[in-house]
């Protein structure tokens, strides 16, 4: 596999270690929100769709599917200003909001959402992450984190470079020559 892509440095979560996870934080989830009705699953796209297929059918708890899309400014590896490429159909008023987003690095583009979602005035907003690099992101608040990454580019399980290697069921680190 690595010998296929030699930008891969190497799988840092194998497909088995990510669905274990999946479904520890799956269970975890439906005990918390047991007996509050049903929640909103705001996915973030593109980046978040593979986490929230799978996390989402191992919910016990009844559940409502959407998604945004959001942009950051700036060069491919550096965040900047974020804007809203596509924005949410369901009314989020008084429901309560689970995020569910790939990545975590300086935390602006959740903190941007933490804020513009909150102005909506949810009955309850929580983050669930798959993955936090370890940039200055304390800040923002990840209520359910699947795994502490290190600083360097990953791909795979919906998160990509340049569009390329999203769909791969792991995660690979690019080698730093890859995308410096
Ligand atoms: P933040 O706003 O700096 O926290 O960056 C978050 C966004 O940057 C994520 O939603 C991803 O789209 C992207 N991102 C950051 N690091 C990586 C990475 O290692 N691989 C793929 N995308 C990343
Ligand atoms: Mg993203």
């Amino acid at each position: 596999m690595t010998g296929l892509y030699p930008e891969f440095e190497r799988i840092l979560l194998d497909e088995a270690s990510i669905q274990q996870r999946v479904a520890e934080l799956a269970q975890e989830i439906s005990a918390d929100y047991r007996g509050q009705g049903s929640i909103i699953l705001i996915t973030i796209l593109k980046g978040g769709f593979m986490f929230a297929a799978d996390l989402a059918r191992r919910l016990t708890i009844p559940h409502y599917m959407d998604f945004m899309a959001l942009s950051s400014y700036g060069s491919k590896s550096i965040s900047g200003a974020v804007r809203i490429l596509l924005d949410m159909r369901l009314d989020i008023y008084n429901k309560h909001v689970l995020v569910v987003e790939d990545i975590v690095d300086t935390g602006k583009t959740l903190e941007y959402l933490t804020v513009n979602l909150n102005a909506r005035r949810p009955a309850s907003l929580k983050t669930c992450v798959l993955t936090r690099k370890p940039g200055d992101n304390r800040h923002v608040t990840v209520d359910y984190l699947g795994f502490e990454i290190p600083d360097v580019w990953v791909v795979g399980y919906g998160l990509d470079y340049a569009e390329r290697h999203r769909t791969w069921p792991f995660i690979a680190e690019l080698k730093p020559e890859a995308y410096s």
